[in-house]
């Protein structure tokens, strides 16, 4: 076994080698600390979450594809409250009283869902996606119902009706105009008389980058999720829905109640 190390590298003399190991562990040691400043700093955002609102759950997917304020959590757990803010707001003008049954679609792993968990306990809340892992880790961490969905998600059977509430957060956004009505008419259907549709739209910011670009053909990427399109801020309502809409900078939420 005798020389072995020096046979596996012939040609690195002993100072480089030992130069490479001192930096492997200089690497290892600071990822370490990355992890543990990381740790540190998700912890202090999840104790912050539950102070601002006890009730909510704090468990964040492995696979949870929605940190876009970069991997600190306190920014995913504040665009989940401030969703739940839009909701509330948009029940209270709906007249509407707290919903028994919520279908979140498309539900991702929860960033909202988790929200309405807290605030309504009691409801039965459906997690619907495109992502089957998605809807299940909604299942198991937030007792909602998971149903899988389809592309495009109006062709989707199994997500029942009588909802009195459907929360829509980012799918219509990236759809072409031609899309919304189906999908409009698809959520109307999923509606109890008196339910409401309550789904984000592109905001001021968005419609302002839409004038100055000009609208970009979607690219539909693996699992059908259309990556880029500006151009769906115009829809046709379908008969029967009467809609209030209140605009905030890149994001709008649009409530309709179901009469
Ligand atoms: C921008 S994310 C928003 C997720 C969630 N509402 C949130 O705020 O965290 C959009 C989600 O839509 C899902 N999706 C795309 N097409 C869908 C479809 N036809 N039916 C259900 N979900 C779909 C994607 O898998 C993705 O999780």
């Amino acid at each position: 076994m005798h020389g072995t190390r020096e046979s596996l590298a012939p040609n690195v003399p002993p100072m480089n080698r030992r130069r490479e190991r001192a930096r492997g562990l200089r690497a290892r040691a600071h990822a370490q600390l990355h992890g543990i400043q990381q740790t540190l700093v998700n912890g202090s955002a999840r104790t912050r979450a539950k102070l601002r609102n006890r009730r909510v759950i704090t468990r964040v997917a492995e696979h949870e594809d929605m940190l876009t304020g970069g991997p600190d959590l306190r920014h995913y757990f504040e665009v989940g409250e401030s969703a739940l803010e839009c909701i509330q707001e948009g029940l209270r003008e709906a007249g509407a009283p707290p919903p028994k049954k919520i279908l979140d679609l498309p539900c991702g792993y929860g960033r909202v869902l988790r929200y309405m968990r807290a605030a309504w306990p009691k409801a039965e809340v459906t997690a619907m996606e495109l992502v089957p892992d998605a809807a299940l880790f909604c299942a198991d961490t937030f007792g909602a119902k998971p149903v899988l969905s389809r592309q495009p998600s109006w062709l989707s059977t199994g997500a029942g009706a009588e909802y009195d509430l459907l929360w829509c957060g980012s799918l219509l956004t990236h759809f072409d105009a031609d899309d919304w009505e189906p999908a409009l008419r698809y959520f109307r259907d999923r509606l109890n008389p008196g339910g409401v549709l309550i789904f984000t739209t592109h905001g001021d910011l968005s419609i302002d980058l839409l004038a100055v670009i000009g609208p970009r053909s979607g690219r539909r990427s693996g699992n059908g999720w259309a990556t880029t399109a500006w151009g769906a801020t115009r829809r046709e309502w379908p008969r029967r829905l009467e809609s209030r809409a209140s605009r905030s900078l890149t994001t709008a939420t649009t409530t309709a109640r179901l009469d």
